[in-house]
């Protein structure tokens, strides 16, 4: 279960032995946000002493009284201001109280139209809960931190029930990103495909949801021979994870790429960085994340999540390249590279999750390195045959600060991917790589235009920083925005 720091909304009087942290744009005189008048003259005196301009990244330090420390930010001009610096001023206020060894932090959420009402309160509950992710359930001694609680002070003007109810989401939204977080961060000889169906039954119990656990007995009847396939090679069996989840008038399905561990199979990756590869399931951890913030959230939705579950392995029983394998919707697909595993899996799961007729079909996978060249690590590409579904997830991605961004489905890139001796092939050939992936993925979604596949290759985790490796949750707070405006949006 996700538990997360204690974040509260709090009126403007700050009390002993907590850390304030304020912010003021460039020219204020005051704090920007609620405080009473003890706070404003001590943030005051702050501002004059120190010659404070505003500027972001400017920071001084004071006292609001005896053992009450006082953190002021910089928040840059009023007309520059956008939800990722918001994010970074929470973050900063985090690191400041952390950095104090603090045990409560305040934070006056600023003034300004972006960190007020529903959403500013859910960004900055959501920000506050993230900023202090951890993943230390396999240190020996766990570095307990100090930091207990966060109490959000709401900026003046807007409604205050508006943000309080934003806060409520956020923290929903933020439980759902660190379980996906938690997930996607176990060790692969901890977390195999039995291990994350394990995980999903323990979900679908604290939902009270339905779910089904497919093992290879049940995955050959049904003819998934691409999960098969990719799961030959492992010692852990490879399952397909099918959950239902709420009720309403409309069905949205998701699927995930759940690959615990991919080493490219007898294709094998080479080794540098290779242990990223545990990272491979963060689509899946992310559906999951998804679920665990639906269950808290009241939406009109019926929501079927589906997990193909494998490990890629070089091994005697492994698939190879030339095999020619056959996929739960009857197309045969000639491997080229045992490395393209993502689109073999997901390719069963497509096609069962089509075949149930969803009113909208999303599904996120690590799938390319080709979209990591094109995106860097910041956003994900989004691909999808449906104008209308791509511009509202674009927006729900832009209201979130999780970056999406187009790229191509054009006809060339299919025509790559037609087998010599099979319908298809798992892989086309150098350029253009993830769109070709998403042409094959596009062959096994039937009866709907109304999907989209996420290749969140770049964004799901950071593999190059020390403090701040891991999975990054990316894809919960996107989709969980795009479903609230869809709810919204049928209300209105
Ligand atoms: N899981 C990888 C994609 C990946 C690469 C994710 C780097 C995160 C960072 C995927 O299974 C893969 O190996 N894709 C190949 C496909 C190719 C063999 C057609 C790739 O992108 O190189
Ligand atoms: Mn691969
Ligand atoms: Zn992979």
């Amino acid at each position: 279960m996700p538990a997360i720091l204690d974040i509260t909304v709090s009126g403007r009087r700050v009390g002993g032995g907590v850390h304030l942290v304020v912010g003021a744009f460039v020219g204020d005189r005051e704090a920007s946000g609620a405080l009473d008048a003890r706070a404003r003259k001590a943030v005051a005196h702050l501002l004059a002493r120190g010659r404070f301009g505003g500027d972001e990244h400017e920071r001084r330090d004071g006292e609001l009284g005896p053992g009450t420390a006082l953190t002021l930010f910089g928040l840059g001009r009023p007309s520059d201001l956008t939800s990722r610096k918001l994010r970074q001023f929470i973050e900063r206020a985090v690191d400041a109280a952390s950095g104090a060894g603090a045990a409560r932090l305040a934070i006056a959420v600023p003034t300004h139209e972006l960190a007020g009402g529903e959403a500013g309160g859910l960004r900055a509950a959501r920000d506050a809960a993230l900023a202090t992710y951890r993943f230390d359930a396999y240190r020996a001694k766990k570095k307990r931190p100090a930091l207990r609680g966060v109490a959000l002070i709401a900026p003046p003007g807007g409604s205050a029930p508006a943000f309080r109810r934003g806060v409520e989401a956020g923290l929903a939204v933020a439980a759902g990103a660190v379980w996906a977080r938690d997930l996607a961060n176990t060790p692969p000889n901890v977390a195999t495909p039995a291990w994350m169906a394990a995980r999903a039954r323990e979900g679908a119990r604290r939902w009270r949801a339905r779910i089904q656990v497919l093992g290879p007995p049940e995955l050959r009847r049904r003819g998934m021979g691409g999960i098969l396939a990719v799961g030959s090679g492992s010692q852990h069996p490879p399952r397909l994870v099918r959950i239902e989840l709420g009720r309403g008038p409309r069905t949205v399905a998701l699927v995930g790429k759940g690959v615990t561990f991919d080493t490219g199979g007898i294709s094998i990756k080479p080794s540098s960085q290779m242990d990223e590869m545990k990272w491979d399931k963060c689509g899946a951890a992310a559906v999951l994340g998804i679920l665990e913030t639906l269950s808290r959230l009241d939406l009109p939705f019926k929501v079927r999540a589906y997990l193909p579950l494998a490990e890629n392995m070089p091994d005697g029983a492994a698939y190879r390249p030339g095999d020619i394998v056959t996929l739960a919707n009857g197309k045969t697909v000639e491997i080229l590279n045992t490395d393209a595993e993502g689109r073999m899996i997901l390719a069963d799961a497509l096609a069962w999750a089509s075949s149930e007729r969803p009113d909208a079909l999303l599904e996120y996978s690590t799938l390319t390195g080709s979209c990591v060249v094109a995106l860097g690590h910041t956003g994900a590409g989004l691909f999808s045959p449906d104008d209308e579904l791509a511009g509202e997830l674009l927006a729900a991605a832009d209201e979130t600060g999780e970056r999406l961004w187009r790229l191509p489905l054009w006809e060339e890139f299919l025509d790559e991917m037609r087998g010599a001796h099979a319908d298809l092939k798992n892989s086309g050939g150098r350029w253009g790589g993830a769109s070709t992936a998403a042409a094959f993925l596009s062959q096994f979604v039937s009866g709907t235009a109304r999907w989209a596949h996420l290749d969140i290759a770049g964004p799901a985790y950071v593999g190059e920083s020390k403090e701040h490796r891991g999975a990054t949750g990316y894809g919960v707070a996107l989709t969980v925005a795009w479903l609230r405006r869809l709810a919204s949006a049928a209300r209105r």
